[in-house]
């Protein structure tokens, strides 16, 4: 059975099909789904999901890019939806400085705030990084985010990096780039990092897998990740899929 630990299906790219995609994804073998939350609607709406479909878990948390409007009243929020059992992780938070919008320092300080609550609530974190690998580093060790660990979602860094974030006791999060041609750097990181360290993830609706780059992503096409990670690995499909289960379960503990 497959684990998808990073899928957005609240996305409006699925108002018109949510159902029937989820029942595709469900029919390709993933067993279990963690929607994750974007901002707080979505972080609503992952948990609204959670309580349709027994498959799924949810993550609530705001996003870099969605981050400038936050106030205290919204993390009390948060902290009160993280009381739901199908409530998971905090996340998805983190830096983004290749949008770079908002300004920085107001990243860096609800990325830092998230991992407060990450620790009063004690749940993992699933961190959005981009073009922003020493800032994000630098916060998880100043907030102590390691006593809760997490998942660096969507890894886009060098294998020096990943070693760095190994090392503090995070997840690899690996989606569909490892299929790219241009994926040569994440098919590194794949090689490097020990597959109990490896969550397998879409990201959908954004960036699909070959050979459906460029279209819709959905949880459905989580087969073509790791046929990829067990093809750099040189060992079996059905390996890759029950170690990377187990990951995901140890993480979140369900
Ligand atoms: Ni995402």
């Amino acid at each position: 059975m497959i684990y998808e630990t990073h899928t957005h299906f609240d996305d409006k790219a699925f108002d018109d099909d949510r159902e029937d995609a989820i029942r595709g994804a469900l029919a390709a073998g993933v067993g279990r789904f963690v929607n994750i939350g974007a901002s707080m609607d979505s972080s609503r709406e992952s948990m609204e999901l959670a309580h349709k479909y027994p498959e799924f878990l949810a993550a609530v948390g705001v996003h870099p890019e969605e981050c400038k409007d936050l106030t205290e009243d919204d993390m009390a929020q948060l902290k009160e939806y993280t009381e739901d059992d199908n409530v998971v992780a905090i996340g998805e938070i983190g830096l983004d400085y290749y949008w770079d919008e908002p300004e920085r320092d107001i990243q860096k300080k609800w990325f830092a705030r998230q991992i407060n609550l990450a620790l009063e609530t004690n749940l993992p974190i699933i961190v959005h990084s981009r073009e922003a690998a020493k800032d994000t580093y630098d916060i998880i060790k100043a907030e102590n985010a390691e006593k809760v660990g997490g998942i660096i979602h969507c890894f886009s860094y060098s294998v020096e990096v990943a070693r760095q974030f190994l090392d503090a006791g995070f997840y690899i999060g690996v989606g569909g780039v490892v299929t790219f041609k241009n994926g040569r750097k994440l098919k590194e990181v794949v090689e490097y990092t020990p597959l109990e360290r490896i969550m397998t993830e879409t990201d959908s609706p954004y960036m699909a897998p070959v050979p459906n780059r460029g279209k819709r992503n959905t949880s459905e096409y989580l087969p073509y990740i790791i046929r990829e990670i067990a093809d750099i690995k040189g060992i079996s499909v059905q390996e890759v899929e029950e170690v990377t289960y187990n990951n995901a379960v140890r993480l979140f503990g369900k």
